[in-house]
């Protein structure tokens, strides 16, 4: 069976002490549940890393990045590599987010390409996929999705790729309010497995953390979390105040 993860996006939110005031508040929340069979992960803006690792450290809350440019150092103005986020104690790196795809033009090549920057450093991607509202309306969804992976993941090793965690987000879903229904997102969920089944063996594939990801809150997680295929969440809204994080990550049953 995958690990179970819930994994908070803060998005372009949060002050350097801010964030350092949200980690100790979901530490202090967390000292106070079992979830210890949860791998909880915060992804402060880049300026907030380092003193994000710190408040952290020694705690079960993991820090993940938002972002990461694909080459190893250069003349790219405004980018950080992989290498600097290792450097500042991050485990995890959110890549492919549809909010990189649709506003900075990230495209599956550069994506690919991150996936690797991230693994070369050993780190774990949080690696996005999902489809917008027109490709849903017209059932395209497992097309689109299929496509992004095998495009972006399926070229890596099995090795490599049993490193990998994937975000299935459906565009519609984010920051809308709308939600998949635990049936549409285990759906997909089941279908994403199905396409790692073939390409890398069903060990590989029950081995894969499939998160969903797309206003998920407390009201909403325990019957998400509690379909098959579903391993956790990339919370974007709800993972801002710990009390709510908190809820989501008690929410498997
Ligand atoms: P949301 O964002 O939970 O605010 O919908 C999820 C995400 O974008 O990762």
């Amino acid at each position: 069976m995958a690990r179970k993860i819930v994994a908070g996006n803060w998005k372009m939110n949060k002050t350097v002490n801010e964030g350092v005031q949200l980690v100790e508040d979901l530490k202090n929340e967390l000292a106070k549940v079992d979830a210890s069979d949860v791998t909880v992960v915060v992804s402060p803006p880049y300026v907030n890393l380092s003193e994000a690792v710190k408040a952290a450290g020694g705690s079960a809350v993991n820090v993940s990045a938002q972002n990461v440019h694909q080459e190893a150092s250069g003349a790219y103005t405004g980018e950080i590599s992989a290498e600097m986020l290792k450097s500042v104690g991050v485990g995890y790196v959110i890549i492919g987010h549809s909010e990189r795809r649709e506003y900075f033009g990230e495209n599956s090549t550069d994506i690919a390409k991150k996936v690797d920057a991230v693994l070369a450093q050993g780190l774990t991607p949080i690696y996005c996929c999902g489809e917008v509202k027109e490709e849903r309306e017209s059932g395209q969804q497992n097309k689109i999705v299929g496509g992004q992976i095998e495009a972006e993941l399926f070229h890596l090793s099995a090795e490599d790729f049993a490193k990998v965690v994937i975000a299935y987000e459906p565009v519609w879903a984010i920051g809308t309010g709308l939600t998949a229904s635990p049936d549409q997102a285990q759906d997909m969920h089941a279908f994403i497995r199905s396409c790692v089944t073939e390409q890398y063996g069903e060990g590989i594939a029950n081995e894969t953390p499939i998160l969903y990801g797309g206003s998920c809150k407390p009201s909403n997680a325990a019957e998400i979390f509690g379909k098959k295929d579903v391993d956790g969440g990339l919370i974007g809204g709800a993972s801002l105040k710990a009390e709510d994080f908190i809820g989501i990550i008690t929410a498997f049953n």
